[in-house]
């Protein structure tokens, strides 16, 4: 293989600067041409001059900037067969052997299918707040989301306190609770509404009620936005129906949780599997993604990365439970 190109895709995380910049010198390395398609899915339709020639000094002095160098975009053309024809015809033309993808779900279900259809090898790199793959033990970017969303909480924890508030904060998480449930045991949150677990706003309601006697003059809830019946405001409004003279605030922290530098935690990870991806795809690898599990970079193949369910810290439910007394 002489020449790979990367790209980012889906929803940006922190730390995806930091693994270009390890694919790209890695490649190099191996004397192996790199090319950025900017955009993602759609770059690659596209062509032109989102077809960017990357040498190791373009990726130089990015390792602690949030976001992507080489953008990212959520593309609906690349999944029609005329939008994958014509990101293979732009492959084609700049001599491109095969792939580093670095993003979630969506972004490897792209590749999986380019694959079957074009024989393009890829190799992906988890890069999501949301740590919701499959095949590593935390996606790039997480480690960074959390950090904030606990930063938001300890300042939230301040008013709510001065107060005697109750606060409900909705954290990011369409279909996955991991960043509500580490920033809950991280931020000393009280209750936590997840999408997983089937949990309904009485758990909370019964909370309230019983507040008076466990002394706590406020309260910290997390929701995360997938959760089954709503987010913070549906919550917050179900309460103020069942509990008479209910007062609380929502917060809804929103993309700050996808900004910002990359903890050192995030930029060891991403240089980790950008250098992981580039090895494997040099041996011949296809159709998998690099993670971390257990401190080894290990290959997971996208269709289970992308199928097989992440499962919940379970230990981690039982503590909220336990400290919230
Ligand atoms: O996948 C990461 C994520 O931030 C999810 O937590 C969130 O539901 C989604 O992306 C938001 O996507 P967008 O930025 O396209 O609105």
């Amino acid at each position: 293989m002489k020449k790979i190109a990367v790209f980012t895709s889906g929803g940006d995380s922190p730390g995806m600067n930091a693994c270009i910049r390890a694919v790209v010198r890695t490649a190099i390395y191996n004397q192996v041409e790199v090319v950025g398609i900017m955009q993602g899915y759609k770059g690659m339709i596209e062509g032109g001059e989102n077809f960017q020639p990357l040498t190791s000094r373009s990726v130089g002095n990015i390792i602690q900037r949030g976001g992507t160098i080489l953008k990212s975009s959520r593309s609906k053309e690349f999944m029609t067969p005329e939008g994958r024809k014509k990101a293979h015809e732009n492959l084609k033309a700049n001599g491109i052997e095969g792939i580093v993808c670095i993003g979630g779900n969506g972004t490897f279900t792209g590749a999986e299918i380019f694959y079957n259809e074009f024989g393009i090898p890829s190799i992906g790199a988890p890069g999501t707040i949301d740590n919701d793959l499959y095949g590593t033990d935390l996606t790039i970017g997480f480690d960074t989301a959390i950090n904030t969303a606990v930063q938001a909480i300890d300042k939230i924890r301040d008013t709510a306190d001065s107060h005697g508030r109750a606060f409900f904060i909705e954290l990011m998480g369409r279909d996955a609770g991991f960043i509500s449930l580490a920033a809950t045991i991280a931020g000393g949150a009280e209750i936590v509404m997840l999408p997983e677990i089937k949990e309904d706003h009485h758990k909370v309601v019964e909370f309230f009620k019983s507040r008076s006697e466990s002394k706590k003059s406020f309260s910290i809830i997390i929701v995360a936005e997938g959760n089954y019946e709503g987010g913070a405001s549906a919550i917050s409004q179900m309460l103020n129906k069942e509990i008479p003279g209910f007062e609380s605030r929502v917060v809804v922290l929103g993309h700050i949780q996808r900004g910002g530098s990359p903890t050192a935690y995030d930029r060891v990870l991403a240089s980790k599997l950008g250098y992981g991806a580039v090895n494997a795809l040099l041996a011949g690898e296809k159709n998998k993604m690099a993670g971390l599990i257990n401190n080894k970079i290990c290959l997971t193949p996208f269709i289970d990365a992308i199928q097989q369910k992440k499962s919940l810290n379970g230990d981690l439910l039982t503590m909220i439970d336990i400290f919230n007394t």
